[in-house]
């Protein structure tokens, strides 16, 4: 069993956990992720990990609360366990020295970029980060982003905080205003914004690496849940990412695949909802 012993809320909807898994941050990288159950009977579902403490036998995960497994996770509190916390699984990000790069970061996933910029600038990067999400109340860790980046744009869909603008857009002008400065672009975020930061960064040439969130069940390479289309064939995400080169993916497939199971996320959400309430009107009635 895998103890809470920390819990955040970020945002509204975005939870970080600190969870006791020694083995796991023993030998976790940035970039790679663990597959995590609540119960025995619980749904797999893969969080990156956000960070990790080997000497405390620690790793943190961050989670936006967009369905039933994810709900029922932001409900538990530390001293709560989980029964399965399986990784680090996928291969870590590949971090060199490549001169000047931008790492782009959308809603939740500005947890996920947040390594991988460390990271790249430890090993002597300049980092240029763009963090954006819907409105202010979505967006969290400006101040860590601003002390790994020798520059930080940060962006609401709204214009609640920072600039009014999609991420794609001070991307765009980055790559055109530094023709030839920018050698890499690391995109991590929902697929479409994905999607549309390799559509800008393709005509420029510039190689882009995304983070693909598929649906995954097994982890392992057995299912094929997880498998996304590249222009040089089918891989697995789990396997042979979760980095990927943004200008090989089927960018459509891919969303389409992860609409996959619509109907039955619904009524798994309407169903739990419905257990909560009535394990809220029990106790209530003392029963
Ligand atoms: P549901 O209502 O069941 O699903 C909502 C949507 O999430 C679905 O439409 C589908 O697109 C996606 N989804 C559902 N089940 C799965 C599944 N088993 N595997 C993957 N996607 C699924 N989210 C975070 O908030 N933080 C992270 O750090 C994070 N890291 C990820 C790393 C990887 C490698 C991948 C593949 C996904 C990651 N995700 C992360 C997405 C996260 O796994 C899904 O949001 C979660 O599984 C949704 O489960 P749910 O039951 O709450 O929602
Ligand atoms: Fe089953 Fe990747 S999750 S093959
Ligand atoms: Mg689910």
């Amino acid at each position: 069993m895998y103890r809470i012993l920390h819990k955040e809320a970020l945002s509204e909807v975005t939870k970080l956990m600190v969870i006791a898994a020694p083995e796991v941050a023993r030998k976790a990288r940035p970039g790679q992720f663990v597959i995590v159950r609540i119960d025995e009977r619980g749904e797999r579902i893969p969080l990156t990990i956000a960070d990790y403490d080997r000497e405390a036998g620690t790793v943190t995960i961050i989670f936006q609360e967009v369905g039933k497994t994810t709900m029922h996770l932001g409900t538990l509190e530390p001293g709560d366990e989980l029964a399965t916390f399986t990784g680090p699984l996928g291969h870590p990000t590949e971090i060199e020295n490549y001169g000047t790069v931008v790492c782009v970061g959308g809603g939740t996933s500005i947890a996920i970029i947040f390594p991988i910029a460390r990271a790249l600038k430890e090993a002597g990067n300049r980092v240029i980060s763009i963090i954006g999400a819907r409105n202010k109340d979505l967006l969290f860790w400006e101040d860590r982003m601003r002390a790994v980046s020798d520059e930080l744009i940060v962006c609401t869909d709204d214009g609640s905080y920072g600039r009014k603008a999609l991420v794609t857009e001070p991307l765009r002008e980055l790559l055109e205003q530094r023709d030839g400065e920018i050698a890499r672009v690391w995109a991590i975020g929902p697929a479409i914004m994905m999607k549309f930061c390799a559509l800008t960064t393709k005509p420029f040439g510039v190689k882009t690496i995304v983070s693909l969130n598929t649906i995954m069940i097994d982890g392992t390479g057995m299912c094929g849940g997880c498998r996304v289309q590249l222009t040089d064939g089918a891989k697995f995400v789990c396997v042979d990412g979760p980095e990927f080169d943004a200008h090989q993916v089927d960018w459509d497939l891919l969303l389409a695949r992860q609409r996959f199971y619509l109907e039955e996320e619904k009524l798994a959400v309407e169903r739990w909802r419905h257990q909560c309430q009535l394990e809220a009107q029990l106790t209530a009635a003392g029963a």
